[in-house]
């Protein structure tokens, strides 16, 4: 990708939890982007969002399946620094080894 983070093996993932108001703990879904060739979709800087359920089901994915739930990636994504092209995750100078 154009920023300070190398995909090059995997494109970024995210794991969730979810909490029920009785405390009890489940898996939450898995969140995915891809970086897409230029022109994909420059509304969300041409990234391709998908959510994976616990069940292995996909929820949505940009382009695909459910592609409308997927609209609402962008109001946090596209927030991002410009330079950081959408990835929330810290630059490497900043991870603890
Ligand atoms: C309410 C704001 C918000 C929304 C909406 C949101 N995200 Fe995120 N996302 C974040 C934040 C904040 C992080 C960084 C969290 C961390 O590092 O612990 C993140 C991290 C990620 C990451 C890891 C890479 C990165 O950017 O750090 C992926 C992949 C991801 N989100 C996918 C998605 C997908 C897919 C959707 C829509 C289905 C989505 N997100 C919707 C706020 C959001």
């Amino acid at each position: 990708m154009k920023a300070f983070l190398s995909f090059a093996e995997s494109p970024p993932a995210k794991d969730s939890f979810t909490v029920s108001p009785d405390r009890k703990m489940a898996v939450g879904p898995l969140f995915l982007m891809q970086e897409m060739l230029v022109g994909f979709n420059k509304d969300i800087l041409d990234w391709k969002y998908t959510m994976i359920m616990p069940d292995g089901t996909v929820f949505g994915a940009t382009g695909g399946r459910n592609s409308a739930a997927m609209k609402f990636c962008r109001e946090c994504h596209n927030g991002a620094a410009p330079e950081q092209d959408a990835v929330m995750l810290l630059p490497e100078e900043s991870h603890v080894n």
